[in-house]
């Protein structure tokens, strides 16, 4: 049997090994997925002992993306511009390669799950950390007329604009600071921020949401609806959606690279969603 693990810390709340073991069961593989809790100065000799005891892949989380991305010999181009990787593979001649299913993750829930079509569209990125490094490249890539990222540190959003600017048409990409929101509303807003993870009440301004066409669309998700679902949701917004079906996609995506089988993700999605809720 082959083993896979998800290493982060903490890990103990990590949704991956039912989901991962929700494809297995569906296409039939025989494999095992665990949960790794690496210590925070330990990550490299985590992923080495796994090897070891015949890892054959692997999921990274926080906060061990950027170290998965150095330990690696071999690097998606998705993975370079990420500077980051979530899925590592190991192979027999001790290569580890790493690719980010991240974005890949995000674009096939939006597009495939959801129907989102992206051309014409104006999207407003909220954020400019980790999470908006590993969604640029995938969303950039379907060429939506206007990608505006928007920063509280606004330094952040203009380096990530100029690094990735050859991927957008000029205009198309631009960076702001969170008191610098144009009069208009956007078809997309998502949210890549971290506010959501203190729990604070999320504000922006109205105006960016239109109820006849905007879709607000948050990398997180939780037992209780995140801070900017629950912000976005006074609009009524065209769709509201939290980041439960990115985490799937992106799983499946890794799936697909340790198995060479895409799994069928609407069932995992519907059934974690009712484990969640
Ligand atoms: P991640 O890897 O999840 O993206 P990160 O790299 O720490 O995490 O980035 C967190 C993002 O949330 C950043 O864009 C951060 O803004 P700054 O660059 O100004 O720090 C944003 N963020 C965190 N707390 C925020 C808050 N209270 N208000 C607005 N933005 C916030």
């Amino acid at each position: 049997m082959d083993h896979y693990a998800v290493i982060g810390h903490p890990i103990k709340h990590s949704l991956s090994p039912l989901v991962h073991e929700a494809f297995a069961k569906q296409t039939h593989q025989q494999l095992s997925y665990t949960k790794i809790e690496a210590p925070l100065d330990g990550f490299e000799e985590t992923v080495t002992d796994f090897i070891a005891q015949g890892g054959k892949g692997a999921n990274v989380t926080l906060p061990f993306k950027e170290q998965a991305y150095h330990f690696a010999t071999q690097r998606s181009d998705l993975a370079q511009q990420a500077k980051a990787a979530n899925t590592l593979v190991f192979g027999a001649d001790q290569s580890i390669y790493a690719e980010s299913t991240d974005g890949i993750g995000l674009v096939r829930d939006l597009t495939h799950n959801h129907q989102f079509n992206f051309s014409n569209r104006t999207v407003l990125l909220l954020g400019a950390g980790g999470a908006v490094r590993t969604i640029l490249g995938p969303l950039l890539h379907l060429n939506p007329a206007q990608l505006i990222i928007a920063n509280r540190t606004k330094n952040k959003a203009v380096a990530l604009v100029s690094e990735f600017s050859s991927l957008g048409n000029d205009p198309v990409i631009k960076a702001i600071g969170l008191d610098e929101f144009p009069n208009q509303s956007f078809d997309l807003i998502i949210n890549a921020t971290s506010v959501g993870l203190t729990g604070k009440p999320f504000t922006l301004p109205a105006h960016l949401i239109s109820a006849s066409h905007t879709w607000c669309y948050d990398l997180m998700y939780g037992l209780d609806e995140t801070p900017f679902i629950h912000w976005a949701k006074q609009f009524n917004p065209a769709m509201a959606l939290d980041g439960l079906g990115m985490l799937v996609e992106q799983a499946a995506a890794s799936f697909n690279l340790w198995r060479g089988i895409y799994p069928e993700t609407k069932p995992v999605i519907e059934k974690l969603r009712s484990k969640l809720f």
